[in-house]
């Protein structure tokens, strides 16, 4: 089963947005298998988010996703990666529509509530980059 990852970012935590987000991904029929709250370490940052380095905005980024606790999320479905994109909305909230996350909670391009990955490849790095093995739970739903 396809897995992917997500991260409520650090203004989404502090806006008490954890739980509007979780359910979202609930009520759409996704299976969590992987939660914490966490503070990202600069090296853990620059890592994740490796990509993105000769960007001008990398350290702006870097110093964002460090300044508070976010939370980190393995989540597992059919197409999770390219629908929780769907419900995650566009990049910059401005473009986002309304009812994706980013859209109806999103401020700017920088303080955006939400990551995840835009791939296979991302989402396979991003899990083994925040989750050891051990804490990812598989299990079988019963209803
Ligand atoms: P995310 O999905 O976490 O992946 C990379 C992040 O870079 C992106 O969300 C945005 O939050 C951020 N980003 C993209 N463009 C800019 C920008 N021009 N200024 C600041 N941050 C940006």
């Amino acid at each position: 089963m396809e897995k992917t990852f997500l991260m409520v970012k650090p203004d989404g935590v502090q806006r008490e947005l954890i739980g509007e987000i979780v359910s979202r991904f609930e009520k759409k029929g996704f299976q969590l298998i992987g939660a914490k709250l966490m503070q990202i370490s600069n090296e853990l940052a620059e890592e994740h988010y490796g990509e993105h380095k000769e960007r001008p905005f990398f350290g702006e980024l870097v110093d964002f996703i460090t300044s508070g606790p976010v939370f980190a999320m393995v989540w597992q479905g059919e197409n999770v990666i390219a629908t929780a994109r769907q419900m995650m909305g566009a990049t910059n909230p401005k473009d986002a529509a309304p009812g994706t996350i980013r859209g109806d909670f999103g401020v700017t391009v920088g303080k955006n509530v939400i990551h995840g990955s835009d791939s296979p490849e991302s989402a396979k790095r991003e899990i083994g980059l925040f989750f050891k093995k051990e804490e990812l739970i598989e299990y079988s739903k019963l209803i």
